[in-house]
C-alpha cells in the first residue's frame, strides 16, 4: 500500500482569470480536462481521451433562489493535487481497489463577492466533478433552483436510456441516438403497462447510469456518486447532441434541493473507455464514495437466499392475511391464501438449510397488506407486529438452530413517515430476534405527499435507513429506491438495491426482453449491486394458471449465468424450492456460486448483445463464469487465461442444451465436465436468449 499526495496552486489570486486554461490529466495521461471560464464569466470544462475530443465545451453552475452561480465569474486560484492508495472493499468484486487521480480545485468568485469551488477528479477511467459552496456573508441555507452541468457529447451518440421518472426506474431500455430520446416515446410501450407508479414529465429527460457508445467505439456512462441530500440525478437532452443535469423537485416543485452552508453536491461522474468492457472494470463511481464509514465491519456478510416471494407473484399465494369483512372492517378473515405462514415458512427454511443458503426472505408476514395497494393511505403497516399464523419468535429461532436465519421484509408503501416512525422498533425486533438483513420497499406514492421516490427527501430518508441499519448491524437491500451511486463504499452494509426492472416483472408483465440483462450491468449495476432476484426454472407462468401468458424470457442456462454477470453481493435463489427439487443438477450451481469475488475478468461484452464475466470466488481459488446473449444464439471461445499456471481445474459447464430457445423451448440444460487449465480455450455455445454458466473449482 502507498500513498502519495501533493499540491501545487497553479494561480495567484487576482490573476486575469479568463486568460487561464488549467488542464490536468489523468495519471496515465490518456484523459484529460480542461477548466475555465468564457468572456461572461461562465465557467466550462472539456474533455479528451487519447487525444481525441470526447466532451466538449460544457457549462457548470448552480442556479440557487438566492444567488445565481452560473456566470459573472473569475477563476480566482487553481490548485491541483495527486492521489494514489489502495483500499479493500468489505465486500465486492475484486478485492483491492487503485484509487488513482489527479485533482484540481478551482476556486471561482463573482462580482458580488459569491464564491464556488469546483472539484475535478481525473483518473484512467474517466473523471467526476462536484461543486462546493462554502460559507456565504449573510447566507445560511441555499435553495436550488436548477443545476446547469453539462455534458456535450461529440457527437449523436448510440444511447440506452430510460425515461426520466420521478417515480421509477422499473423501465425497459430504450437504444437510440441521443436525437431520438423521447421519454413519451419509448420503443417498448407494451412492457411497459404494468408499471405502477410513474411520473415523466418531460420528453428529453432520462435517467443515469446513462451507457453511451460513440462512432468511434469509445463508451461512456455518466452517472453520480456520493448521492447524499441532494436530489438524484437525471438528464436532460438541451442541444444536439449535449445532456443538462436534470434535477428531480421536491413537494415545491420549483425547489430542487435546501441545504444549509458549506454545500457539497454528489460528484457527477463521466465514464470513458475504449469499450464496452471498460465501463464494467471500472471502479471510478466507488473511487468518488467517501470510505467506508463503519468502524468495525465483520457483521457485514455476503448474503445467498431464499424466500417466500416468488410465489405472491406468480400468484400462488397472497402476501395479505384474508379479507376485511364487509360488516366489521376491523376484523380480518382469513382466506386460506397467505403464503407467510408458520408451516411454509419452515418449509423454506428447510430448504435453505439443507442447501447452505444464509437466509430467508419471508414477505407478507406483518399486518397491514389487506390495505396496501394504490390507497396512498399512512399508517397501513406495522413493522413489528406479525399476522395471527407467523410465529416469529419461533422461526426466527428455528431458522438459527438450523444455521440460516430469516430476513425480515419492511414494504412501506410509499408510506415513508410511517416507517421513519417505527424503524427503530423494527430494527430492535430485528435485533431480538438475530435477523441481520432487511428488504427494504417503497411501491406507490410517497407519503408526505408531493414528494418522489427520486427527490431530496427521499435521498435522505434512504440514507438514514442505511445508517440506522447500520447502527443496528443491520444489512440492507432496498427495492425502489433511487439508483444506487457507489455508497456500498461508504455503507458497506447498504447490500444491495433493485432500483430497476427486475424478475418480478416477468411473472405479472409483458417482461423484460431478452436483451434486458445485456444492458443492465452498463448501465444501472455501474452504481452498485442489483438484487435481480434470478434462478428462475420454471419460466412458463401457464403451468400455475393455464390462463396465464406470462413467460421469463430466458432460457433456463441463462438464469444460471445471471449469478456471475450481474454483480450483487447479495443474490437470491428466486425460484419455489419445489422446482429446485425437480432439477437438483442444475441447482448445484447456484448452491455453488459465491456472491463475493477477490478477481473480475470481463471476456467480451457488447451492450445490448452480450456479455461473457469470470470472477473468482473471495474464500477459495474457485472461478465461475457467466455469459448471456441477447434474443440472438452466439458462439465464441474464451481463453481461460486467468486461471493459475500449473494447476488442474474441473470445470462444470451448464449449457443451453438441443434445440433450447428463451421463448419455445426454454428447458434444456446439458451438463458438461471438463478438465481444464490456464490458457485453455472453452466454446461457449449460446441459444437464441440463452446462456453459459461454468464452475471452475481448481484441484488440491
Ligand atoms: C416490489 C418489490 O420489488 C418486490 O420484490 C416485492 O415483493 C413487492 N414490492 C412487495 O413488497
Ligand atoms: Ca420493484
Amino acid at each position: 500500500m502507498f500513498r502519495y499526495l501533493i499540491f501545487l496552486s497553479f494561480l495567484v489570486a487576482g490573476c486575469k482569470s479568463n486568460k487561464i486554461v488549467n488542464t490536468i490529466t489523468s495519471p496515465n495521461k490518456q484523459v484529460s480536462l480542461n477548466v475555465n471560464v468564457d468572456a461572461e464569466g461562465k465557467p466550462y470544462y472539456e474533455v479528451s481521451f487519447d487525444g481525441q475530443p470526447a466532451i466538449n465545451r460544457s457549462y457548470l453552475g448552480l442556479v440557487f433562489r438566492e444567488m445565481d452561480m452560473t456566470k459573472g465569474f473569475e477563476v480566482v486560484n487553481a490548485v491541483q493535487s495527486s492521489y494514489d492508495d489502495t483500499w479493500e472493499p468489505v465486500l465486492g468484486e475484486v478485492a483491492r481497489i487503485r484509487e488513482h487521480y489527479n485533482q484540481l480545485t478551482v476556486s471561482l468568485k463573482n462580482k458580488e463577492g459569491r464564491t464556488m469551488d469546483v472539484f475535478f477528479r481525473v483518473f484512467e477511467d474517466g473523471l467526476g466533478f462536484r461543486y462546493q459552496i462554502p460559507h456565504q456573508q449573510g447566507l445560511d441555507t441555499v435553495t436550488t433552483e436548477d443545476e446547469i452541468s453539462e455534458f456535450a457529447m461529440t457527437g449523436d451518440h448510440k444511447t440506452w436510456w430510460i425515461p426520466g421518472d420521478y417515480d421509477s426506474n422499473e423501465h425497459v431500455y430504450s437504444t437510440t441516438a441521443i436525437s431520438k430520446i423521447d421519454a413519451f416515446a419509448y420503443n417498448a410501450p407494451d412492457y411497459e403497462k404494468k408499471i405502477y407508479t410513474q411520473h415523466i414529465v418531460l420528453p428529453n429527460a432520462v435517467q443515469t447510469p446513462l451507457a453511451m457508445k460513440a462512432q468511434n467505439g469509445v463508451h461512456f456512462c455518466l452517472h453520480e456518486a456520493a448521492l447524499k441530500d441532494f436530489p438524484a440525478l437525471h438528464l436532460r437532452v438541451i442541444r444536439p447532441n449535449t445532456f443538462k443535469a436534470s434535477l428531480i423537485p421536491s413537494k415545491d416543485s420549483t425547489i430542487k434541493s435546501v441545504n444549509t452552508l458549506p454545500l457539497l453536491t454528489p460528484w457527477r461522474s463521466i465514464n470513458i473507455s475504449k469499450d464496452a468492457a471498460g465501463l464494467l472494470t471500472s471502479k471510478l463511481i466507488l473511487n468518488l464514495n467517501d470510505p467506508c464509514a463503519i468502524k468495525e465491519t465483520n457483521w457485514i456478510k455476503p448474503q445467498k437466499y431464499v424466500g417466500i416471494w416468488w410465489e405472491m407473484h406468480i400468484g400462488k399465494s397472497t402476501w395479505e392475511y384474508g379479507v376485511r369483512q364487509a360488516s366489521n372492517q376491523s376484523i380480518i378473515k382469513p382466506h386460506g391464501r397467505h403464503g407467510a405462514t408458520t408451516e411454509n415458512t419452515k418449509r423454506y427454511i428447510d430448504f435453505a438449510a439443507a442447501h447452505g443458503f444464509d437466509g430467508v426472505l419471508v414477505e407478507g408476514w406483518n399486518q397491514g397488506w389487506e390495505d396496501w395497494f394504490g390507497k396512498w393511505q399512512d399508517s397501513v403497516f406495522s413493522f413489528t407486529s406479525p399476522y395471527p399464523d407467523y410465529d416469529l419468535d419461533y422461526l426466527a429461532k428455528y431458522a438459527r438452530e438450523k444455521g440460516t436465519r430469516l430476513i425480515m421484509h419492511h414494504e412501506t408503501s410509499s408510506a415513508v413517515t410511517n416507517y421513519e416512525s417505527q424503524m427503530k422498533a423494527a430494527f430492535d425486533v430485528m435485533n431480538t430476534h438475530d435477523v441481520t438483513t432487511v428488504k427494504t420497499g417503497y411501491v406507490g406514492k410517497i407519503i408526505p405527499k408531493g414528494e418522489w421516490h427520486d427527490g431530496q427527501w427521499m435521498v435522505n430518508h434512504y440514507l438514514r435507513v442505511a445508517t440506522s441499519a447500520a447502527d443496528h448491524k443491520i444489512m440492507v437491500n432496498m427495492h425502489e429506491s433511487h439508483r444506487p451511486a457507489g455508497m456500498n463504499r461508504t455503507y458497506p452494509n447498504w447490500l444491495s438495491c433493485e432500483a430497476s426492472r427486475g424478475m418480478e416483472f416477468n411473472a405479472w408483465s409483458a417482461g423484460n426482453p431478452p436483451e434486458h440483462e445485456t444492458i443492465l450491468p452498463f448501465t444501472r449495476i455501474m452504481g452498485g449491486g442489483f438484487d435481480y432476484t434470478p434462478g428462475i426454472f420454471e419460466t412458463r407462468m401457464n403451468v400455475y394458471n393455464k390462463d396465464k401468458k406470462e413467460i421469463v424470457h430466458t432460457t433456463v442456462a441463462k438464469q444460471l449465468a445471471l449469478y456471475v454477470t450481474l454483480y450483487s453481493p447479495l443474490i437470491m435463489a428466486a425460484d419455489l424450492p419445489e422446482n429446485y427439487s425437480k432439477r437438483l443438477d442444475i441447482f448445484q450451481f447456484i448452491k455453488d456460486v459465491p456472491a463475493d469475488w477477490q478477481d473480475t475478468r470481463i471476456l467480451n461484452a457488447k451492450i445490448g448483445d452480450y456479455l461473457t464475466v469470470a470472477r473468482k470466488d473471495k474464500r477459495s481459488e474457485n472461478w465461475f463464469l457467466g455469459s448471456i446473449t441477447d434474443e440472438n444464439a452466439r458462439q465464441y471461445d474464451v481463453t481461460l487465461d486467468f486461471l493459475d499456471e500449473g494447476f488442474t481445474y474441473d470445470a462444470t459447464v451448464y449449457e443451453d442444451g438441443e434445440g433450447a430457445h428463451w421463448q419455445n423451448n426454454p428447458y434444456p440444460v446439458r451438463i458438461r465436465k471438463v478438465v481444464v487449465k490456464k490458457g485453455d480455450q472453452l466454446p461457449l455455445r449460446l441459444a437464441d436468449g440463452g446462456g453459459v454458466a461454468v464452475s471452475i473449482m481448481k484441484r488440491k
